[in-house]
């Protein structure tokens, strides 16, 4: 199980970003090189009292000595954010996870479209970093209720950023924000879309981008909406090495029955938001309840998210 941290990093800065907002720098403590990232990747991030996270990466993934998150004090939370923000101070040690990729920029896209709502910003900033660099063809709508806390606001208005950045207050009401319908209207050749934000931003984005070309919208989610388990039903697995078929009653996921069975499955979320329990699919249909693979990669039945999803055939075979 991946509730082991895979290093164990320093909190080097801790910059408030807007209200709410902060970002903290993590480094290894004896000075080395991270493991490289790229542009939209996250971290699992272990909170002491018990916590974990996925936060996005907000550096130059170009940066090979620290990685910067993003976090917002989240009210509402089950108590990750708030901790990070009431406890985390410099020389901290963090255990992490990652760095992990459900969010990559598209390879040969002509022109990148990323719309942002709040927090989403986290995984754009890095990605922005690579498209300038890169010399590619960029816009980015910023939606969030007020300048105060909208973060990197400073650094979206100068240059390189500015003039590709377009900002949409709402002031709390969404009916006043954003028209994404008109704005997705028109797709241009090879152009691709990423979204990061609130579900009901994400879901009209969703809406008004149906009608673009299969495989070139994209998503980030951190919370996960879609699992209903009084909806679950009981089916049976099995596993091609040993051949072996276990039940999954209504009350278990397929992860707890692969654990109780004695096989070795990462997690991180346990939620259907990380993609750290992707396990091959052989035969069978798919109940997708997870917010990581694409519709695209759904429909060919060959990954499913352990913990979450479960099945619409009477028979899942994993190749485990
Ligand atoms: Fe995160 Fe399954 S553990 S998607």
């Amino acid at each position: 199980m991946s509730t082991t941290p895979t290093k164990n990093l320093r909190v080097a800065k801790v910059n408030a970003e807007a209200s709410g907002i902060v970002t903290i720098e993590l480094v290894d403590p004896a000075g080395g090189p991270l493991t490289p990232f790229s542009a939209g990747a996250h971290l699992d991030v272990h909170i002491p009292g018990g916590f974990l996270r996925q936060y996005s990466l907000c550096n130059d993934p170009a940066e090979t000595r620290r990685y910067v998150i993003g976090v917002q004090r989240d009210r509402a939370s089950r108590g990750g954010s708030q901790r990070l923000h009431d406890t985390t101070g410099i020389g901290d040690i963090l255990g992490i996870g990652g760095p992990r990729n459900n969010f990559p920029l598209a390879e040969g896209a002509q022109r990148h479209r990323l719309i942002a709502g709040g927090i989403g910003i986290t995984p754009m900033m890095a990605m922005l970093s690579h498209l300038v660099a890169f010399g590619a063809d960029w816009h980015l709508d910023y939606c969030a209720r007020e300048p105060s806390v909208t973060a990197f606001r400073d650094r979206l208005t100068a240059a390189p950023y500015a003039g590709r950045v377009a900002f949409h207050y709402d002031g709390g009401d969404p009916a006043k924000g954003m028209d994404v319908r008109k704005a997705l209207a028109a797709q241009a050749p090879g152009e691709h879309l990423y979204c990061c934000g609130p579900t009901g931003l994400m879901d009209a984005v969703k809406a008004a981008s149906s009608h673009w070309a299969p495989g070139t919208v994209h998503f980030e989610y951190f919370v996960n909406e879609q699992v209903d388990a009084s909806v679950n039903t009981a089916f049976k697995i099995k596993i091609v090495s040993s051949g072996v078929v276990l039940d999954v009653p209504a009350h278990k996921s397929v992860m707890q029955v692969l654990r109780e069975a004695g096989h070795d499955i990462d997690s991180s979320c346990e939620e259907g938001i990380c993609g750290t329990c992707a396990t091959p699919v052989k035969k069978g249909v798919v109940d997708h309840r997870d917010m990581v693979l694409s519709d695209e990669e759904k429909a060919t039945n060959r990954w499913m998210m352990v913990c979450c999803s479960r099945a619409k055939s009477d028979l899942i075979v994993l190749d485990l």
